[in-house]
Formats: C-alpha cells, structure tokens, sequence
C-alpha cells in the first residue's frame, strides 16, 4: 500500500491510482475470462499484483501469462514473485510493444488482455499506441478486459473497439467500471 503511493508520488501520470484495486475489482476483472479456453493471457500494468494474483490463481497450467510492467519498481516486485513460475513471463517494457514481444515467445495471438493501466491520465499518444497494438494483438477471436474509474473514455476506447459488456463494480476506491472490448467486425 505503502509503496503503490510512493510510486504515485514518483509518476503519478503512469501509475494514475494511490492505492491498489480492491480485491472485489480483481473478482471481477476475472468474470469476462474464459479459463478453460484461455491459451495465452497477457497483463498490462500489474503493480502490485491485486490481478496478477486472481490470474495465476485462476489459470491452467498450460496456459501462458505474459506480464508486462514499465515501472521499475512495480515490476522488480512482480518478477521476484512469480518470474520463476512456470508458464509465466514478467516483462519489464510498455504494453504499446505487446505484439513484439509475443512475437519474440512465439504467440500468436492472445486470447484476452486484462489492462490495469490508467488511460485517463496517460498521455493520448501513448494510448493511441497501446490500443493500435492490442486491436494487433487480441486478433479476430481475442477480449479485452479494462477499468477505469469514470467512462469518460469509453467513446474514445469504441473508436479502436466494440464494447461488448460493462460491469460496474461499487465496491472499490473509487469505484470502477470494468470494460470488455472486441475487435469490431
Ligand atoms: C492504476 S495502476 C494499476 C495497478 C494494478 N493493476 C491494480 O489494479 O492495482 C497502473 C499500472 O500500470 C503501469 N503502467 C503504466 N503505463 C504502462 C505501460 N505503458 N506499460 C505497462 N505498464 C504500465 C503502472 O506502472 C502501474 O503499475
């Protein structure tokens, strides 16, 4: 808790939350995954985990979970806890590369994307390039999964995809939104 404000503190742009999600936010972070049918997950932004948690939890043991982190002390954290775990793979880069780096693991596609990044606050560029690169990444068949904590950017997210459910999940400082996108058809 105490460090997830520290790096606020630091860059609050990029981290965009003083405290982690709460544990009702993960439960329902995770409702829109199919595990049975998940090969390959990929998570933007676990900072301290509250996902990255639910995820390994939840998850075959076949299925590959690709955590990518930029901020170096979150991801120092997230890779001393479940680097040597089999299947999974903590990346220390920016979700805009997130095709690159399924490309360099041999993935094709991923079958969902769960994003804990803050889009309200990250600069517009950047999120066009994250979103330019996760329509890539998710393919014809793939989800993705966000929050955010107003839907101030849910028109701007439907100009990249077609939202598909919304969840709204009181139960959270502050409370939040969690949104499910597709490729449009
Ligand atoms: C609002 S915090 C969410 C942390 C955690 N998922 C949670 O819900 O408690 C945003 C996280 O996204 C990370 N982040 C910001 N920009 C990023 C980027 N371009 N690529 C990967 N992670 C990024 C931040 O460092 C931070 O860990």
């Amino acid at each position: 808790m105490f460090e997830f404000l520290k790096q606020y503190l630091k860059n609050p742009r990029s981290v965009g939350a003083i405290a982690p999600s709460s544990r009702m936010l993960a439960e329902n972070m995770m409702k829109p995954v199919d595990f049975d049918r998940a090969a390959c997950i990929v998570e933007y932004g676990p900072g301290t985990g509250v996902f990255t948690e639910e995820l390994i939890r939840r998850k075959r043991p076949e299925t590959a979970l690709y955590i990518i982190e930029r901020n170096n002390e979150f991801y120092r954290q997230i890779k001393e806890k479940y680097g040597e775990l089999p299947k999974v793979r903590v990346i220390h880069g920016s979700a805009e590369n997130t095709t690159r780096y399924l490309k360099k693991y041999g993935e094709t596609s991923a079958d969902y994307i769960v994003s804990g990044l803050p889009f309200t606050s990250l600069p517009k560029e950047l999120s066009d390039r994250i979103l330019a690169d996760t329509q890539k990444a998710i393919g014809d068949d793939g989800v993705f999964v966000t929050f955010q904590y107003t839907r101030v950017k849910e028109s701007y997210f439907k100009t990249f995809f077609d939202l598909t459910e919304k969840i709204h999940v009181k139960k959270n400082l502050p409370p939040a939104y969690v949104m499910v996108m597709r490729n449009k058809r």
